[in-house]
């Protein structure tokens, strides 16, 4: 529990004990802080009920909590306010619990095991901004969910199968004949063909402005893809290669991301669980037949909107995107025991989704003691509020993204850094993406804005980083002048009992961020707990400080709230630079 939480259990069965019933009781932050940190305004309604005067009932419970040693003091004003200053014991208190273990601030004793669907990359596509919310939100909901006490399966499910996979090859059919891969006596021998990512990137808008003008084109590459699936020795070959090539450089970026997955499957894995599954569903009576495709009803009574059936399987006889998501449902349900399954994927996806999880539950692949969650997210725009765009007008390469805002950031270092100027500058420009990422809420659609993102001085990662870096900087200077300090002894300043006022608040950030499964709560925390700590450090020289008590306290402090900022930013995926 956290320590806002045991207070104000602790008020509520002081008040309980003057003989008012009281279930719950609210602790609100003050915005007086001159007359208190907290403020409970519950003497007016307990008033109402007991038909007693508010003050009167204020000044009651003033005096049976006025000895406690959790306040400072204690007052009430008209006309029934009660408001509470913090002892300064009390929050010494904590912050040394948490300067011993950082963790205590935000284990939940939550212990479920989550397996978490993000990233979906698509092989023989770039990896474009699209891609980019889901690896950041992904990677910083696992991490959170993995800080609160669960355990996670991660699994970045790319899109490794389908018509697009036949595509490809067709075009590399088209261009290179001659390649073994293709020749009726292939048996599976290594072929000298070398498939570079940038051929790779290209071979797929090519070939789908092919297939737009061309029927006998689109139809080849259908066939080839049925054939694929049928696991055809040449394409199979080469399907295995384009999947290699493709994710060498996914594996890279995503590694520049500080992203990373406990499983590296595709949808070309669950592919494998098609027929076991589809027996399954029949055995169920799940599949209806719908001219010539194959679809499940998942119509519900109570549904205000229309609901069609999830389509199983095209007309033309290709197994769909929703039926890959059902395969891949059996697959996790039969491999791993799980309480939740989370889906980070773009919230247009939502459709898609509520049909495959209806028809998980409805056919049983899915029983209903695991929850099925989509966590969709909005869109990343350019400026003028319309889906990001390069100059030419195709879509933002991620790669190319991260270069622009690694470029800007290089210029802003300052001059005095020239060893590995260029990493550094990386380790920014994803701290200043990572952060405008996760600052707005989940679902809200933002605008990419490269000047306001990487402001030294605005609410960026920019700003987080360069503060993190002068508080190590500081504690590096500390520990050359050998001064040791281990514990907060004195609270000095308003300054400092701000500081600490504000971390109170974290684990309860913390739980609410796991419970809406999005960053934005924490995001402003860090930037508040940053602006709260500058304001102290721009008001006290703590290595000139010759109060040797007040000298020492302030570098455990400083060293608290470092620590935390690093925890909190590794769950957002971002890591703090030695120098900046
Ligand atoms: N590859 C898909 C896309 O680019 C995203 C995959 C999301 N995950 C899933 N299980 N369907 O749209």
């Amino acid at each position: 529990m956290d320590k806002i939480t045991e207070l104000e259990l602790k008020i509520k069965e002081a008040i309980n004990s003057l003989g008012y019933d009281v279930k719950t009781i609210t602790l609100n932050p003050s915005n007086r802080k001159d007359l208190g940190d907290y403020q409970y305004n519950g003497a007016m309604s307990l008033a109402k009920t007991y038909h007693d005067n508010p003050l009167n009932i204020a000044n009651k419970i003033l005096n049976t909590l006025k000895d406690f040693p959790e306040f400072k003091k204690i007052s009430v004003a008209a006309p029934g306010f009660i408001n509470f200053t913090l002892s300064d014991d009390f929050l010494i208190d904590f912050a040394n619990l948490t300067l011993k273990d950082p963790t205590s601030n935000y284990s939940l004793g939550i212990n479920k095991t989550i397996f978490l669907d993000y990233g979906g990359p698509n092989v023989a596509k770039v990896l474009h901004v699209g891609h980019l919310r889901s690896a950041n939100i992904g990677q910083a909901l696992n991490n959170l969910c993995k800080a609160v006490g669960c355990k996670t399966i991660s699994d970045i499910h790319i899109g490794d199968w389908g018509r697009p996979m036949g595509m490809v090859i067709l075009e590399i059919e088209t261009r290179y004949p001659d390649l073994a891969y293709f020749k009726d006596d292939y048996n599976g021998e290594d072929v000298d063909f070398n498939l570079t990512n940038e051929l790779l990137l290209e071979l797929y808008p090519t070939a789908t402005a092919k297939a737009k003008e061309d029927e006998n084109f689109m139809n080849t590459a259908r066939q080839i893809n049925a054939e694929l699936q049928n696991k055809h020795k040449g394409y199979y070959a080469l399907w295995q290669k384009i999947v290699k090539v493709s994710l060498e450089e996914v594996k890279r970026l995503y590694q520049d991301l500080n992203v990373d997955f406990d499983l590296w499957e595709g949808e070309s894995d669950n592919f494998a669980y098609m027929d076991e599954l589809f027996t399954y569903l029949y055995s169920k009576n799940m599949i209806v037949k719908s001219d010539d495709a194959l679809v499940i009803e998942v119509k519900e009574e109570t549904d205000k909107k229309e609901m069609p059936p999830l389509l199983l399987v095209k007309s033309n006889g290709a197994v769909s995107y929703e039926a890959t998501d059902l395969a891949a449902l059996w697959e996790r349900t039969h491999k791993y025991n799980l309480d939740e399954i989370w889906y980070i994927v773009d919230k247009r996806q939502e459709l898609h989704f509520t049909q495959v999880f209806r028809a998980s539950y409805k056919s049983g692949i899915v029983n209903h003691q695991t929850k099925l969650i989509f966590n969709g997210f909005g869109t990343m725009n350019g400026q003028d509020g319309k889906p990001f765009k390069t100059r030419d007008g195709s879509v933002m390469p991620l790669s190319c993204l991260l270069d622009s805002v690694t470029k800007v950031c290089e210029d802003r270092l300052m001059e005095s850094i020239t060893n590995n100027r260029h990493e550094i500058a990386r380790t920014v420009a994803v701290a200043a993406i990572k952060y405008a990422d996760l600052l707005p809420y989940r679902t809200t659609d933002y605008n990419f804005d490269i000047e306001k993102f990487t402001d030294l001085n605005g609410k960026t990662g920019t700003y987080l980083l360069y503060s993190c870096v002068r508080m190590n900087s500081l504690l590096k200077k500390a520990k050359e002048a050998n001064i040791k300090y281990n514990n907060i002894k004195t609270l000095s300043t308003l300054n400092e009992r701000n500081i600490l006022i504000a971390l109170l608040d974290l684990k309860r950030i913390i739980k609410r961020s796991f419970e809406n499964c999005s960053l934005n709560e924490i995001c402003e925390f860090l930037y508040k707990i940053t602006n709260l700590y500058n304001n102290f450090y721009a008001e006290n020289k703590v290595l000139t400080e010759e109060n040797i008590t007040k000298k020492t306290s302030w570098l455990a402090l400083t060293k608290l709230i470092f620590d935390n900022n690093k925890y909190l930013l590794n769950i957002l995926g971002i890591n703090i630079p030695e120098k900046m």
